[in-house]
């Protein structure tokens, strides 16, 4: 593919496929002894690996098995097909209806959406365009907890070719961004951050409560505090702020996660693309190019000099954070918590340890980067919400490295300790969570095929770590973390740590499934036989475990060109017979990735977010072109407003009401 072909989506995903680690850290190729996961053993499933893959898991087994594992799911419904088109479709017996979409109203007097007179000002107050995480906090006051409570977004980044009528994508090398005027730039920032909107369910079907108290939109232009470590560095200071201590927005804000006391965790990915200029002869030069800054993504810089790194040498220092914000005031001051580390964060879903520190896992979604967790030094209070607000400030950042015998360790990135001194130019912790990744280089830490959701199971104390793909890992790279050279699919592991302690250095791991279609033996699938011609998927990206310790997972990649099927949502078996089964739940519009699955504490509405639909529409035949928004002929069929489908959260639930999947 040219990169003028390349919309603003797969233009991202390059960018987290580039990989950026030129680190020498062991790929483990050398060693022979291939660990299997020990449920491949049990499967008998032979020699898929890698580099040879000749049987396919589904010859080997019989129906009366198949039959077995079915019956052994935890989940009970019918898969809907899967394919491609331009709606979504969910399981039979369920409902999926669209809560909000990109440009509704958000904050009290907001504009109603008009995409051929869109303004930052109407953008401002409005739901910004696409949304990744979503997590659902009930309102303290609620009568029924699962049925009021805010709903919390993050606004990942703009598709101008989707946003802005007649508007073609602009990142490519013939357009070079000649479109994209101050006032579109001014739109992109207000359609970017994050919105908190206060949702009710009202005779089984959920609403938008407008003109809430508590709603609020983030842009890229919110004051945020910096918070931990890094906070008052000299890397940290600019025109703006003096002290480094102030910043304004959030950027490219993907997955994230909820704290036990309410407060919303935030995750800033890609935000390399938004700075402007080369990193050739800037002081800062290596430590730019580990983290591709700048990506010239976007020609912000071209309007506002803090995203020119000539003019701003220090503002790109300033993103790559997790940001804490509590909802429930809508005047609270976003924080960087810079405690946990500056690299790509996809997510921060936690857990409470046993001991009662609070743990926070977190993938660096680029090829060949990191898995990490931060261990907080105090203990969470659940008697006292304002004892635990800055618990994020003071705690040990760690990395994982995974080793070939199923064992593991968390290394810790710690100021003075091991390599991570003034001989490596360490001055201080400020300096080693700047430069995360290169502190990780140092320890050893096992370059990963794309970290993202990392989620524990606080039935079990198993932790799930999605790896979406990466097709540049080369055979001699593969090992056994990462078992697949050329890795279209991705795979996800589990982790046990050491007797349940989730602060523990030590773990075991296996793989719970390698992604892909296992009828193609080449592929090399794990899948349980028991999954169905529907149910498969590739390309994991999110995940959620709902209250019955159950796990679901998300897609960002599947096409009608790469899998045959759009993305969805995924119902995947983790103990007993039917381990390594997946089922189909929901499918997102042609061109859409699904994120967020976030279910009710009560299980009853599963909230998901469908991003981007209609991107890379031209990979789907029945549309076979690059979208823009109002040309008559990229409209989609059979939708009344005559509009393609929108960003949107879409709440499902069970038609008579009940449990999802029970
Ligand atoms: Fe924004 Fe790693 O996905
Ligand atoms: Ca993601
Ligand atoms: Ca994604």
């Amino acid at each position: 593919m040219t990169d003028a072909e390349l919309t603003r989506s797969q233009a991202y995903e390059e960018s987290e496929t580039l990989g950026r680690n030129t680190s020498d850290n062991p790929s483990m190729g050398e060693i022979i002894a291939q660990r299997f996961s020990r449920r491949d053993l049990m499967r008998g499933a032979l020699a898929v690996t890698a580099i040879s893959a000749t049987v396919s898991p589904l010859a080997l087994t019989t129906a009366e098995k198949a039959r077995a594992e079915t019956d052994a799911s935890a989940f009970r419904f019918k898969e809907p097909a899967a394919g491609v088109d331009e709606r979504h479709h969910v399981a039979e017996g369920y409902d999926a209806d669209i809560l909000i979409r990109w440009g509704d109203p958000v904050l009290p007097g907001a504009s109603a959406f008009d995409p051929k007179s869109q303004s930052a000002e109407a953008q401002a107050g409005q739901f910004g365009y696409n949304n990744d995480f979503l997590g659902y906090i009930p309102l303290p006051d609620a009568a029924d907890p699962s049925a009021h409570g805010l709903l919390v977004v993050n606004h990942e980044y703009t598709n101008e070719e989707l946003m802005f009528p007649g508007i073609p994508p602009q990142h490519t090398k013939d357009v070079r961004f000649k479109d994209m005027t101050k006032a579109l730039v001014d739109i992109e920032m207000m359609a970017h951050g994050g919105s908190v909107i206060e949702v009710r369910k009202v005779d089984g079907k959920w609403q938008v409560v407008p003109d809430s108290k508590y709603a609020r939109r983030i842009t890229a232009e919110t004051e945020m505090e910096i918070t931990g470590p890094a906070a008052g560095a000299e890397r940290m200071k600019t025109s703006y702020d003096a002290e480094g201590r102030k910043v304004r927005g959030m950027l490219n804000n993907c997955a994230g996660g909820i704290t036990p006391w309410g407060t919303w965790l935030t995750c800033e990915e890609n935000f390399n693309g938004y700075f402007w200029g080369k990193a050739d002869g800037h002081p800062e030069e290596a430590a730019l190019k580990r983290y591709g800054v700048p990506g010239n993504s976007y020609n912000w810089g071209q309007h506002y000099d803090r995203f020119d790194l000539a003019k701003e040498p220090n503002e790109s220092n300033r993103f790559g954070w997790v940001v804490e914000i509590d909802p429930l005031d809508p005047t609270s001051v976003p924080k960087k918590r810079t405690a946990m580390g500056r690299f790509k964060h996809e997510g921060a879903a936690n857990i409470v340890n046993k001991d009662g520190r609070f743990v926070v896992y977190q993938g660096d979604d680029e090829r060949f980067d990191y898995v990490y967790k931060f261990v907080t030094e105090g203990r969470v209070d659940p008697a006292d919400r304002a004892a635990n607000m800055d618990l994020l400030d003071r705690g040990t950042l760690h990395v994982a490295r995974y080793d070939a015998d199923g064992t593991g360790e968390w290394l810790p990135l710690v100021f003075g300790e091991g390599p991570l001194t003034a001989a490596n130019g360490f001055a201080s912790q400020a300096d080693v969570v700047i430069e995360a990744r290169r502190a990780a280089d140092l320890l050893g830490a096992t370059k990963m095929d794309r970290p993202e959701d990392v989620e524990a199971n606080p039935q079990t104390d198993k932790v799930y770590v999605i790896l979406t793909n990466n097709t540049s890992r080369k055979t001699e790279q593969v090992d056994a973390a990462n078992p697949r050279a050329n890795n279209e699919f991705g795979h996800i592991i589990e982790m046990l740590p050491e007797g349940g302690d989730h602060a523990a250095r030590k773990f075991t791991w296996e793989i719970l499934v390698k992604c892909g279609d296992p009828s193609i033996a080449d592929v090399g699938a794990t899948f349980s036989s028991a999954t169905s011609k529907d149910g498969w998927f590739g390309m994991p990206d999110n995940c959620a475990i709902d209250s019955e310790g159950r796990l679901w997972v998300s897609t960002d990649g599947m096409s009608e060109k790469s899998t045959g099927r759009a993305d969805g949502l995924f119902a995947v078996d983790t103990e007993g017979a039917a381990r390594g089964t997946s089922k189909l739940f929901f499918r997102c519009p042609a061109g859409a990735e699904l994120c967020g699955p976030m279910p009710t504490p009560d299980l009853t509405t599963f909230f998901v977010a469908v991003q981007h639909p209609g991107d890379d529409g031209k990979d789907w035949s029945a549309f076979g072109r690059i979208s823009t928004f109002d040309d008559p002929a990229t409209r989609w069929p059979d939708f009344e407003d005559g509009m393609p489908p929108r960003p949107s959260i879409v709440a499902i639930t069970k038609q008579g009401g009940g449990k999802i999947a029970g």
